[in-house]
């Protein structure tokens, strides 16, 4: 059996529209909490195998969502690569700063596939145990997202230390960004062996690039990286969630040649649907806040997504991660909301 996602991707009309949820394994489920706990720190669960399935399989326990999204992070690419890398309990992931090329001189980086076998053997587990008709989404950080924490040494509000040293010393960006084009085809190709149907890559600092910028350091590495999975895999489906360039999305449309497009939930769903091909699929877009509200501000919202999603070219979702205060009961009713057209 087809599973809904890739039915969509195929062309198939679906009664209703597929939906999931970007984060949807985290802390606003309890469960989620526990395991959390048991496991000890973020990087443990995402390396225990066990507790890592475990924690994937509880949303679509809870909700029936159409895929599941492999639980990890975008940082273990560069952990893999022998970065320091660490959470910091509530406050956000660390990592030991690479900001000159004199740095990785000092500290070569060399990708090791071998140190997400844990991750990998989740992918494997997953597709065993998840439901038939539910989507297994793989996923990576696009290069200049991971490049720009890699730099930083954490998350800032625009990643300006980056952009910066895109400035200052292009040939140090480009060569940790190619090292991180390189290290993604390999984990993506192994995600996809193990049994991923789609993968999603997260460029969620595309806006802290200007535009001129975008192609160079966002554009052409998320190409390679989607042409380099797709040309092993030609079944595969890729994904991409530039967020803040809706401007540019015919751009990532041409240059990446990307099967879907994440839209961020400051753009316009409608304008930014009729301004792609029907060739490719959207995925977004409501407010992680009018998740949060529920009432009139989730049912404005859906029904905005809906009309949208009724022209038989979009998958629902969110136009960034759920956050952590977000009411179990809203999903809810997201839920019941978008499944009662059917
Ligand atoms: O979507 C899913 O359910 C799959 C798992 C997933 C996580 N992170 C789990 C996670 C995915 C796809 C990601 C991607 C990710 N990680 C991105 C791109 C998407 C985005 O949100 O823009 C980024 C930028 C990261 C880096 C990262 N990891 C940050 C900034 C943080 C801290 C934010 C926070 O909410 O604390 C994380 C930690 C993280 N990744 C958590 C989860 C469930 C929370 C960790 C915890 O349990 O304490």
């Amino acid at each position: 059996m087809t599973t809904t996602l890739m039915r969509l991707f195929r062309g198939e009309r679906l009664k209703t529209p597929p939906i999931w949820l970007m984060r949807q394994a985290g802390r606003y489920l309890p469960e989620y909490r526990e395991t959390r706990k048991e496991a000890g720190s973020f990087l443990d669960l995402c390396y225990n195998t066990d507790l890592a399935t475990e924690v994937t399989l509880q949303p679509i326990r809870r909700f029936g969502f159409d895929a599941s999204i492999l639980f990890s992070d975008i940082l273990v690419v560069p952990h893999a690569m022998g970065q320091k890398v660490w959470f910091e309990e509530g406050e956000g992931p660390r990592l030991e700063q690479i900001e000159t090329a004199a740095d990785l001189a000092a500290r070569p980086l060399r990708f090791d596939l071998d140190r997400l076998a844990p991750v990998i053997r989740t992918v494997e587990r997953l597709r065993r145990e998840l439901p038939s008709e539910t989507t297994l989404i793989g996923f990576c950080g696009a290069p200049w997202t991971v490049a720009s924490y890699m730099i930083a040494g954490k998350g800032t509000p625009d990643q300006a230390p980056a952009r910066l040293v895109a400035y200052r010393d292009p040939a140090f960006l480009q060569a940790v960004i190619d090292d991180l084009v390189e290290a993604s085809i390999v984990y993506l190709k192994a995600q996809l062996a193990a049994g991923a149907e789609v993968v999603q890559i997260f460029e969620s600092f595309a806006s802290a690039l200007p535009p001129h910028a975008l192609e160079r350091w966002s554009i052409e590495p998320i190409g390679r990286i989607a042409r380099a999975v797709k040309a092993a895999y030609p079944e595969a489906r890729v994904i991409v969630f530039a967020r803040g360039a809706s401007a540019s999305l015919p751009a990532y449309v041409a240059g990446t040649g990307a099967d879907a497009f994440g839209i961020d939930w400051g753009t316009d769903l409608a304008v930014a649907r009729a301004s792609l091909p029907a060739s490719v699929l959207t995925q977004g877009n409501l407010d992680p806040l009018a998740l949060v509200a529920g009432g009139k501000a989730l049912e404005d919202g859906v029904e905005r997504m809906m009309a949208v999603a009724r022209e038989g070219r979009h998958i629902l979702n969110l136009g960034h991660g759920i956050l952590q205060q977000t009411p179990i009961a809203h999903v809810e009713r997201l839920m019941q909301l978008v499944r009662r057209e059917g």
